[in-house]
């Protein structure tokens, strides 16, 4: 089996008396991809938002795999428990997540400086390697890097934040990408080109040291990985195109629980009433789409 990436432990969370989180159990081992479903409101990005240590659960725990030190006992890289970690250790832990926000975060400023203001701070790639970096991941996301990479993050429309917000995380080169909304508000010709690109960034290895990939302050060394290694992948979505391309796993929640924790193929037999109102629309569940 393959090591745990992240994992939740009886995760509960409240807004005064709402509570919108209650006991959530979740592990998510390296190289897997997460979709994780529900209605609006249902808790999708409170559970997203806990997961990556921006929120702070009630009560249970937020385990996450620390790529920067030696491994473990088991040869695994050690679990470290967010409420625990300085925040100069969970700065390190982030090191290797990117995220794609339901709002984007972009800060004020050009789409250049939002590409590559991370990696001239964390990494030690060259002025050059980081414009290249930001203009093949704006054509990634099907932007043209003469029109908009000078462009002033006020001046962009909903759909391009939401691309440019993509390419950012993208550039970076995560082992762990998370996304909340990824296609939410794009036309369906530049969602599918998402959703190759998602598909596309998941099942290609991360780059190691050996290709330049060096973190500055880390002094650190990425280790090498196995061949055919895959990053990990945790999206929020509604978009049930998405699913089908993806074939994911497939984690459901309903009444602030998880009501379904398995294969896409499988989604269709779960019983949970909301995982039935999916199936209305979609009836088929095939096998992944072919590439
Ligand atoms: N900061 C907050 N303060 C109060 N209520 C919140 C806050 N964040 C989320 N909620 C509530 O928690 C519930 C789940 O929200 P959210 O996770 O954003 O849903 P979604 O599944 O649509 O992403 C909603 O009822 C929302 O109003
Ligand atoms: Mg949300």
């Amino acid at each position: 089996m393959m090591p745990i990436e992240i994992q939740a432990r009886a995760i509960t969370k409240s807004f005064g008396s709402h509570v919108v989180l209650r006991g959530v159990d979740l592990t998510i081992r390296s190289g897997e991809i997460v979709c994780i479903v529900g209605a609006s409101g249902s808790g999708k990005t409170v559970l997203l938002d806990t997961l990556i240590g921006l929120l702070r659960p009630d009560s249970g725990q937020i385990l996450a795999a620390d790529h920067n030190g030696p491994p473990d006992a088991t040869g695994h890289p050690p679990l470290k428990d967010l409420a625990t970690v300085d925040p100069r250790e969970l700065d390190m832990i982030r090191l290797h997540w990117a995220v794609v926000f339901q709002r984007n975060a972009l800060f004020s400023g050009s789409v250049r400086d939002n590409l590559s203001l991370w990696l001239k701070e964390h990494t030690t790639l060259g002025e050059e390697e980081i414009v290249e970096r930001a203009r093949r991941s704006l054509q990634a996301v099907a932007l043209d890097p003469d029109v908009v990479l000078d462009q002033d993050r006020d001046a962009l429309s909903g759909g391009m934040a939401k691309r440019v917000a993509i390419a950012r995380a993208i550039a970076c080169d995560p082992l762990v990408m998370f996304y909340d909304e990824p296609t939410t508000g794009l036309d369906p010709m530049v969602g599918s080109a998402i959703h190759d690109l998602i598909w596309k960034t998941h099942s290609t290895p991360p780059p190691t040291s050996d290709e330049g990939f060096v973190f500055r302050d880390l002094g650190f060394v990425r280790p090498a990985r196995t061949p055919g290694a895959r990053r990990t992948t945790i999206i929020v979505t509604h978009d049930r195109d998405l699913l089908r391309r993806l074939a994911p796993r497939v984690i459901m929640l309903h009444r602030s629980g998880v009501c379904f924790d398995g294969r896409y193929e499988n989604f269709g037999k779960s019983d949970c009433p909301p995982a039935q109102d999916y199936l209305r629309f979609m009836p088929v569940l095939h096998e992944r789409a072919p590439l």
